[in-house]
């Protein structure tokens, strides 16, 4: 499939330092847990979480939402839980790009009802033509109006992945 840039390295890696920087000092002396939501956002939540300068702790969770094509199915599963105990922590979810809303509204709800102190919401691309279910992004990396996007961990059928870059489909 033809595909065009949409998001350089540079601009990436420079949004998430700003991310970083700015959830670093809003939760300065605190245990934070950072929740990646897997695959997509692995690449982000790695260069994010060395990017942040207080103590945080990982743990990773696998949504079932998409089926292997561009549409979503819109009930959402979850496939693999966290393993670290929340409870009574701050929680920063991470993820790659908020579509539909479905995933993330579906797993706030979850970890909200295991007595977290707060539950944010990080994800480096909202886009903007959707929202069947309105979430709110704490931490924003880019806001995109449509399309489809691959690479720096975006799949499309799991190819393109690997790119450091982000790229729209055509
Ligand atoms: P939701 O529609 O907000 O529930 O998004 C579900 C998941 O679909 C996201 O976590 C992404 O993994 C995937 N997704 C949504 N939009 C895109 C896209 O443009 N490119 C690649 N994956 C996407
Ligand atoms: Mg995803």
């Amino acid at each position: 499939m033809e595909k065009e840039l949409c998001i350089s390295k540079e601009a990436i890696q420079k949004r998430v330092q700003a991310l970083a920087k700015k959830i670093s000092s809003d939760y300065e002396g605190e245990d934070l847990v950072l929740i990646g939501i897997l695959n997509g956002a692995v690449f982000f939540f790695a260069d994010l979480m060395r990017a942040i300068r207080i103590p945080t702790k990982m743990d990773f969770v696998r949504a079932a939402s998409y089926g292997s094509n561009m549409q979503s199915s819109g009930s959402v599963r979850l496939t693999k839980d966290i393993e670290l105990p929340i409870e009574g922590k701050p929680v920063i979810l991470v993820e790659d790009i908020v579509d539909s809303g479905l995933t993330l509204s579906y797993l706030k709800e979850k970890f909200e009802q295991r007595g977290v102190s707060s539950l944010k919401i990080c994800a480096l691309i909202d886009k903007l033509e959707r929202k069947e279910k309105d979430v709110f992004v704490d931490y924003c990396g880019f806001q995109i109006q449509d399309g489809f996007l691959v690479g720096y961990g975006l799949d499309c059928n799991e190819e393109y992945r690997y790119l450091p870059e982000i790229y729209r489909l055509k």
